[in-house]
């Protein structure tokens, strides 16, 4: 007998990139749907990558990331936003954004939580957020600006609601969020509980003068905030995606999936 199995996602269909893709090389069309380079990455990234590999550094990293890489990265927060991460406990490693937003949803998302999301987004959150067993609340951005309404954000907002996840420079409008919009989300979440995911991975894909709001300038929403990254969109390198998460909220996701993975093979009796 073929076993069958009932979809955990039966909502999810072909996403807008499949879509968008297939018609855009069908028609010879520039694809703005889905980011692809037409140019290759940097000639010393290739190189840097190339020695790092002969000179044997090809084992298993911390489960958090190499230490010289997140100590990297959390200098170049601090460099442009004056915020300092601890590199040992607030920045993590991932396998691309899309990882570092599926693990910080299931690690955080409780059967029921509500998430809110701002439509039109990237489609990976809301399937993310029903695996976990949450619910995504979509509020909409507002039509023709795609610019946040903090009315409607507001009136989503229920003592259910766990996370919101925001997105500057947005997916697809390239909207960027203002310096007094960032105020205005940070005052409107300060008595509330939300944690809030901030998806910064276009954060310099940047034009026209106009300055990248991160999450990590605003104490406020730091407090409460996992920020991530995308080494993939910033050096236009898909394959080989990475991505980090800083955080600092007294709790670590990737230090639950730790701690669910040992307890879980303790349980089963299978500790190595
Ligand atoms: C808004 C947004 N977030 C995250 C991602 C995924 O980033 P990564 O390629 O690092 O997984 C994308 C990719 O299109 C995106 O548009």
């Amino acid at each position: 007998m073929t076993p069958t199995f009932p979809s955990k996602l039966p909502h999810v269909g072909t996403t807008i990139f499949t879509v968008m893709s297939a018609l855009a090389a069908e028609h010879k069309a520039v694809n703005l749907g889905q980011g692809f380079p037409d140019f290759g990455c940097d000639p010393q990234l290739l190189d840097a990558v190339d020695a790092a590999m002969r000179a044997g550094h090809n084992q298993y990293p911390p489960m958090s990331g190499w230490p010289a890489l997140r100590e990297a990265v959390a200098s170049k927060i601090e460099a442009l936003h004056a915020r300092r991460y601890d590199a040992n406990t607030e920045i993590t490693i991932t396998a691309g954004a899309t990882q570092a937003i599926l693990t910080i949803i299931l690690a955080t998302v409780h059967a029921g939580d509500e998430v809110i999301v701002l439509d039109p987004c990237y489609d990976s959150y809301v399937p993310n957020i029903e695996l976990a067993g949450g619910v995504a609340v979509r509020v909409p951005l507002t039509p023709g600006t795609f610019r946040p309404d903090f009315a409607k954000i507001a009136a989503a907002i229920t003592p259910r609601t766990r996370l919101l996840i925001i997105n500057s420079p947005h997916n697809p409008s390239a909207t960027i969020w203002t310096d007094a919009e960032m105020r205005q989300l940070q005052a409107l979440l300060a008595p509330t509980n939300v944690l809030l995911i901030s998806d910064e991975v276009y954060e310099h894909m940047v034009f026209d003068g106009a300055q990248h709001q991160s999450t990590a300038r605003f104490a406020g929403l730091a407090e409460r905030a996992f920020i991530v990254s995308s080494f993939g969109k910033t050096y236009h390198v898909k394959r080989e995606l990475m991505a980090w998460t800083s955080q600092a909220l007294d709790y670590n996701p990737w230090t639950y999936w730790r701690d669910a993975y040992v307890h879980q093979e303790s349980s089963s009796g299978q500790v190595h």
